[in-house]
């Protein structure tokens, strides 16, 4: 564990840049460092690694003063990854991988190899380890400057705004690489951003810091969009907070009803009896089970079902496995107001009201009261965000 305990930082000038802060910084998880421009983010990180020696205060590292140790020990047992990766431009992208070990005396070969490795790891194509850095766009040099961090496979990966300068899809895919890069390889990582929503994707904990490097509140995301510390915090976090935290909790507690749901090939008989449940219309699907849209039931005539003249069901949610915002995004995009649940193969699993869902989040808010905490987003494709065994949410 990295312990920053009351650690001040006084330039030459007199800028106080942090001011008296103090984390722990669990293993083996992302700790987010957040705040506006110029709040100090910058400067914590260098001190882990001492790129800037702390004017007051002292960083532990495993329960070991940090001055202790040679600054070159240290620097090796920690990766670093800036924005626009700060890659050796006259170098190839294999030999900018493979820069931390053979400055540690690997062979050539050996090197070189861990390099492509790596490649793989962070999702680059083996065809480009003999390019220049200029060669490539600017996501897939971050993915460089990441392989290239984790190429001694240092325990702790410092890194400060490394996707800021990317736009927002390469930057989701660089996320959700990073989210299951550290699932694998379960590192230490303390990752600096000003962005906030990146904040509560990433971090299993975060801490907000104001200007003046003091700390404003260090929490779980799910505690931060919950119980904001104060107005800086809550104006930092900015709007639609509250619909934001339906990202921590999971669909899987709501009941989807299968009763509304009729197959395309369905006989009158069956119809007939679908349409006496207290739904106001049927989800029709296919024969494959997939949804097809909504009917009013009078209006289905067996045998007859044009899928062209359903109303359309919008995007479904997978019941289980997406949150509660995904479900609540899905009632409130259909026409019916009800949202469809499918399985993981995109078969109807049932469909859910808009007040199902509003008893759930009740339930949900409850819960997380009563346990102290939320709990951790789960992401949409699957790229789950650590060893809580959560899934995602979109
Ligand atoms: N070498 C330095 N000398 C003097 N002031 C500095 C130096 N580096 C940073 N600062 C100041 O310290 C404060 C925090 O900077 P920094 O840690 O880079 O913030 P952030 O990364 O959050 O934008 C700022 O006011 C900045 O101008
Ligand atoms: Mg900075």
């Amino acid at each position: 564990m990295i312990r920053i305990d009351s650690v001040t930082k006084r330039y030459p000038d007199g800028t106080v840049a942090v001011d008296r802060l103090s984390l722990d910084i669990p293993d083996r998880s992302i700790t987010v460092l957040v705040g506006p421009s110029g709040c100090g983010k910058t400067t914590t990180l260098r001190m882990i690694n001492r790129m800037v020696e702390p004017s007051e205060g002292t960083i532990l590292i495993d329960g070991v003063d940090s001055r202790q140790q040679s600054v070159n020990t240290l620097r090796r047992s920690m990766g670093y990854v800036i924005q626009n990766a700060g890659l050796f431009q006259h170098r190839t992208i294999v030999d900018n991988i493979a820069t931390v070990p053979r400055m540690l005396g690997w062979s050539k070969d050996k090197a070189r190899a861990r390099a492509r490795e790596l490649m793989e790891r962070v999702g680059l194509d083996a065809s480009f380890a003999k390019r220049y850095p200029y060669q490539l766009s600017g996501g897939q040099q971050q993915r460089v400057g990441v392989a290239r961090a984790l190429a001694a496979d240092p325990p702790v990966l410092l890194m400060d705004e490394p996707f800021s300068a990317v736009d927002p899809v390469v930057r989701k895919g660089l996320q959700d690489e990073l989210l299951r890069i550290q699932e694998e390889l379960g590192k230490t990582i303390v990752f600096v951003t000003h962005d906030i929503d990146e904040a509560v994707k990433l971090g299993t904990m975060v801490a907000v810091l104001r200007t003046g490097g003091r700390l404003a509140q260090y929490a779980p995301p799910a505690e931060l969009l919950s119980d904001p510390a104060d107005a800086f915090v809550e104006d930092f976090l900015g709007a639609d907070r509250g619909i934001r935290r339906l990202s921590f909790f999971s669909s899987g507690g709501l009941e989807p009803l299968t009763t509304p749901i009729v197959a395309v090939d369905a006989t009158a008989e069956q119809i007939a009896a679908r349409g006496a449940t207290e739904a106001p219309y049927l989800l029709v699907t296919g024969l494959d089970g997939r949804p097809l849209g909504w009917s009013e039931p009078g209006k289905l005539t067996a045998g007859q079902v044009d899928a062209g003249q359903l109303l359309p069901y919008g995007r479904p949610f997978v019941a289980g496995r997406d949150s509660l915002r995904a479900a609540l995004d899905c009632a409130v995009l259909s026409p019916t107001g009800w949202a469809v649940a499918v399985d993981a193969e995109g078969r109807a699993a049932g469909v859910v009201s808009q007040s199902a869902i509003g008893e759930a989040i009740r339930g949900a808010h409850a819960h997380a009261h009563s346990a102290g905490r939320a709990e951790r987003p789960t992401t949409e494709d699957g790229g789950g965000s650590g060893k809580s065994g959560q899934k995602v949410v979109r």
